[in-house]
């Protein structure tokens, strides 16, 4: 069976743990800083619902050298025979290395050498030169590195080899940018939580659940995580405090439905998460919670105690209230905040009392849980990722 090496987004602790979730940690290796190879056929891979992988790619080798001109040297020689089967015209190449102690300019006189090699057996071709050690996605695109003509081959050291694979799916940034600037309905208040982290939410909660599985959202603002729960086959259920919230899911839900085609069969409703009885009974919970109130500086003590003692409050309560409803092994995976201090991060008190909650909080074999936090530079409220199995 051919590996999957998987080129991990900005958090890559965040892509690793949707990958372990998915496919199961046994099948992982952790690949350098950035990178994952899963023993799964590429083709079994759903990769448009990976929020935290940037690049999909067929592992064709594994060498055992690091050194960029052996490297060169090897890929040379093997990749006239390679080509041999691609179609007439002009191929484009591209290349990307990770983790390679080789500089920029360096890696560019590879790719020349890597055409030379090309062209002596008779086929023309076209090299992207690289401004940084790896093609961006837009690059990969706009070359048609992914066409019947193009080939985009990845590099990434694997302590003292090297992986050589090359690329089969680049995350779709434009399809992205749609589903998150284009809804009909923002708020800039509640926060705008990225499509790609609310399909790493949801893949925690839901493993492997089968289609149409009911994935409720109880804080679900602008129901971000309900249309991407919805495209990704499960029924989405979202509540909200606030009957604004619910109008604007609902606008924004029945955009999705006019982009797809396809109904989603939402239920949406006005409720407290701290007391609603949801029906029908959800099969796993995905969302981001409430943040509190957002800061664009650093609040004096008195303040931000204040805000946590709030917040830790309304999530204590959800939690109870999800407790009861809920039997064994029910599992949610919670985006909720931390508050980034000179000091570090600061924690809702609660994730120190969940098993007196009544929930185990899930642990990863090839990422710490307080790695995962997305934070974004700047930021002082960062979400923090909780998957919790009630006990
Ligand atoms: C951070 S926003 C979630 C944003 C959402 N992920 C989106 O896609 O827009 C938190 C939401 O929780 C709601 N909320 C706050 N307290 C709540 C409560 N006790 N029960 C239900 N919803 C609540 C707010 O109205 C707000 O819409």
């Amino acid at each position: 069976m051919q590996s999957s090496l998987f080129i991990l987004g900005r958090q890559p602790a965040l892509g690793l743990v949707e990958l372990e979730r998915l496919f199961g940690s046994e099948k992982i290796t952790p690949i350098g800083s950035m990178a994952a190879s899963v023993s799964i056929d590429p083709d079994d891979v759903p990769f448009d619902r990976l929020g935290g992988s940037i690049k999909l790619a067929a592992v064709l080798t594994e060498r055992q050298t690091t050194n960029w001109d052996e490297l060169v040297t090897y890929i040379s020689s093997i990749l006239p025979s390679k080509i041999e089967s691609l179609p007439e015209g002009k191929i484009k190449l591209g290349i990307s290395a990770y983790g390679i102690n080789a500089g920029v300019q360096q890696i560019n006189k590879g790719g020349l050498q890597i055409k030379k090699s090309i062209k002596h057996s008779g086929r023309s071709v076209r090299v992207v030169p690289n401004n940084e050690h790896a093609l961006n996605s837009a690059q990969v695109i706009h070359n048609q590195l992914l066409s019947p003509l193009g080939l985009e081959l990845i590099f990434v050291a694997n302590g003292r080899s090297t992986i050589i694979a090359q690329t089969l799916r680049e995350q779709d940034i434009e399809a992205y940018a749609a589903r998150d600037q284009r809804r009909p309905k923002r708020d800039a208040r509640v926060g705008m939580l990225p499509p790609k982290l609310a399909q790493i939410i949801i893949n925690l909660a839901v493993g492997n659940m089968k289609q149409k599985s009911v994935v409720l959202d109880p804080f679900c603002g602008t129901g971000v995580v309900l249309q991407e729960a919805g495209l990704m086959g499960y029924t989405p259920y979202g509540s909200d405090l606030e009957p604004r919230m619910i109008e604007y899911s609902t606008a924004n839900i029945q955009w999705v439905e006019k982009l797809t085609g396809e109904s989603l069969n939402t239920h949406l409703e006005v409720g407290d998460a701290t007391e609603l009885e949801w029906k029908p009974k959800p099969d796993a919970i995905a969302g981001e919670t409430y943040l509190g109130r957002p800061f664009s500086s650093l609040p004096d003590r008195e303040t931000l105690t204040g805000v946590m003692q709030d917040v830790n409050l309304i999530h204590k309560r959800f939690l109870q209230n999800v407790a009861r409803q809920t039997s064994a092994g029910f599992e949610l995976c919670i985006a909720i905040p931390a508050w980034k201090t000179p000091e570090g991060f600061k924690h809702l008190k609660l994730l120190d009392s969940l098993e007196d909650l009544g929930y185990t909080r899930r642990s990863f074999v090839h990422a710490d849980n307080k790695d995962l936090l997305y934070h974004r530079e700047g930021q002082i409220v960062a979400r923090e990722l909780v998957v919790l199995i009630r006990k």
